[in-house]
């Protein structure tokens, strides 16, 4: 089951009394009728999916995630699928000899489950422009870092590396060049002195799981506005 954590929605608690921050702060969710339709990519334990449902579920992000795709058998995230009854399809990479071969099946399956946002909500694939250019300023990815800094693969360990005082994590859109889109919201954390790669991240993620769904709910508001608007 998903761990229940204690997160805070509130504008007030933006700047926290632990030192993070939150840009832009959650204040009002926007009222999405009908709910926003999401896709969402997940290769791992799942933890920011679970979060996705949970502020779907506590009524805060009016949204409803139609289809889950893994790219690992048996994943956290299928698992946490199961306990939500929500849809989960693998499309193993390992069976795809070409990174746009799966993005093809990847666009298929969210097509068919008529999305309209894309959250790649810790896949650990690169994506290539068949997925981007299929939803332009609607695929979304987290990444923990306070990115530009620490693109890449072990964002963490390449902070502590750096000996950075303050880290954090990004929601922004995607584009060809890796972990380089658009900026959507961000969460500052401090760096203590004693941290580990598993202290920091646990610390990252607490936040990556409440700028997350705040981010989808600001995409897709404007994905929204510019639909009524075309
Ligand atoms: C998250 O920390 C996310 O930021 C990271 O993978 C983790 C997935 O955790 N993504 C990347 O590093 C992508 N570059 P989760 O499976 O528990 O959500």
């Amino acid at each position: 089951m998903p761990e229940q954590l204690n997160r805070s929605y509130c504008s007030d608690d933006s700047l926290g009394s632990s030192g993070e921050l939150v840009a832009p702060s959650i204040e009002r969710w926007p009222q999405f009728e009908p709910m926003l339709r999401l896709g969402v990519m997940a290769s791992g334990n799942g933890s920011n999916f679970g979060a996705i449902q949970e502020a779907i579920s506590a009524n805060l992000l009016k949204a409803e995630i139609r289809q889950l795709v893994v790219n690992n058998q048996g994943c956290g995230a299928a698992k946490r699928a199961d306990c939500f009854n929500i849809p989960c399809k693998l499309l193993d990479h390992r069976k795809f000899n070409q990174r746009e071969h799966l993005d093809h099946a990847l666009v298929k399956t969210f097509l068919q489950a008529d999305v309209e946002l894309v959250v790649m909500a810790g896949w650990m694939r690169i994506v290539t422009s068949v997925l981007i250019d299929a939803f332009p300023s609607r695929l979304l990815n987290i990444h923990p870092s306070l990115l530009p800094s620490f693109k890449g693969l072990d964002a963490v360990g390449q902070a502590l590396k750096a000996s950075v005082r303050v880290s954090g994590c990004t929601a922004h859109l995607v584009q060809p060049d890796v972990d380089a889109g658009r900026i959507i919201a961000q969460a500052a954390v401090p760096v203590h002195q004693n941290d580990t790669p598993a202290s920091l991240a646990k610390r990252i993620q607490f936040q990556e799981h409440r700028i997350l769904p705040w981010a989808i709910a600001l995409t897709g508001l404007n994905w929204r506005q510019g639909q009524s608007i075309g």
